[in-house]
């Protein structure tokens, strides 16, 4: 968990309400039409021939809505949700207690699915396909096999990762979808739809300047929302209209594309540093003293999917936008021009 207000990973001031902001069905689920509308074809037709809903894998960066999808659909499908994660699932045995528990159909939820082990992973093989499991008990020549038969279940992974997942695993999943961004009215929705659950005073305009301001990203919406209202409470007449918006979240260090000063490091140091680019991952990462990992999973996605930064095969690129961003003169060939050239 970092410091960062905009961070898409969860924070310890998000835990106590994300539950109660977690759409239930997936008419509440707002954007990812796409995604939905997979979905509604496959639960309608699994709840047709009465069988379990085929596993599901979604992938998409932190905060987009994995975890609330897999809670949407045992809603719809109106079955058990039992959820764990990859790094919890230690040995097999943790797994095949958590299977022989489920009840037939079932949504078996596994966060951070890439982070399983591959001893568990094996297990989970023939439980996807077949629902059965083998399990070795005891060690040497004393071992023996035990097979069992399981309920059908539905298997959800999700991972902001899936590269990492393992070929095996990946192909036994029948769909695979991906979360993208929200753009700022399907996030204006989101605000509008927290803002009523949890009570906030927002109008159209604060709740479109909170969203234009969210990096695309649902949690990082809701938790502006509720830093902004602390701000409209203290330092306005409570509600959030478009200047609250714009006073907080200039306060909170959040420009107006919901970059924050860690971002705009980014972005000057390619551009003062390394004249643009191209600049290596790891270089970057060195000179904005950031771990490689965090920079690629956590602030390089919006960077590029804005169109800020290029990622080439010879490393990063700022773009003319991240020139303009950044109030520095760009010329056609992606440097910056000196000053007695401008
Ligand atoms: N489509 C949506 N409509 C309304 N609210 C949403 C939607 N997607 C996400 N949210 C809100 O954003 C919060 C974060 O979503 P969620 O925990 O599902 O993300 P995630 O993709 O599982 O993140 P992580 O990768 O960190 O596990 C939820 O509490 C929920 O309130
Ligand atoms: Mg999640």
């Amino acid at each position: 968990m970092t410091d960062r207000v905009i961070t898409p990973q969860k924070k310890e001031e998000d835990l106590p309400i994300e539950g109660s902001l977690r759409p239930r069905s997936l008419a509440e689920y707002i954007g990812q039409e796409k995604v939905k509308e997979n979905l509604e074809v496959f639960i309608a037709a699994a709840r047709g021939r009465s069988e379990p809903l085929d596993h599901v894998l979604f992938h998409g960066f932190p905060g987009l809505g994995k975890t609330s999808l897999a809670a949407v659909i045992s809603n719809e499908l109106r079955v058990n949700l039992r959820s764990t994660s990859g790094p919890v699932i230690e040995r097999p045995g943790d797994l095949a207690a958590i299977l022989t528990n489920l009840e037939p159909g079932d949504v078996l939820f596994i966060d951070e699915i890439h982070r399983l082990n591959y001893v568990v992973e094996e297990i989970l093989y023939p439980a996807m396909e077949d629902f059965k499991l083998d399990l070795i008990i005891g060690q040497g020549p004393s071992a023996r096999t035990i097979k069992l038969d399981l309920p059908p279940f539905t298997l959800i992974g999700a991972t902001t990762r899936a590269g990492l997942l393992s070929p095996p695993l990946r192909d036994r999943f029948g769909v695979s979808l991906r979360l993208e961004f929200y753009n700022p009215v399907e996030l204006k929705s989101i605000i509008l739809r927290s803002a009523r659950i949890l009570g906030i005073a927002v109008d159209e305009e604060g709740a479109f300047e909170i969203a234009r301001r969210s990096r695309g990203t649902p949690r990082v919406a809701n938790r502006l929302l509720r830093r902004v209202r602390d701000y409209a409470e203290v330092r306005a007449d409570g509600k959030i209209s478009l200047q609250v918006a714009d006073a907080a979240l200039k306060m909170l260090d959040v420009d107006h594309k919901g970059f924050d000063g860690m971002d705009r490091k980014i972005l000057s140091t390619i551009i003062e540093k390394y004249d643009g680019g191209p600049v290596g991952i790891e270089t970057l990462a060195a000179s904005v003293s950031e771990e490689k990992d965090t920079l690629e999973d956590v602030y390089e996605p919006f960077l590029i999917q804005e169109g800020f930064i290029n990622k080439t095969p010879r490393g990063r690129m700022a773009t003319r936008l991240a020139y303009q961003h950044m109030g520095v003169p760009y010329n056609t060939c992606g440097r910056q021009l000196r000053m007695d050239q401008v």
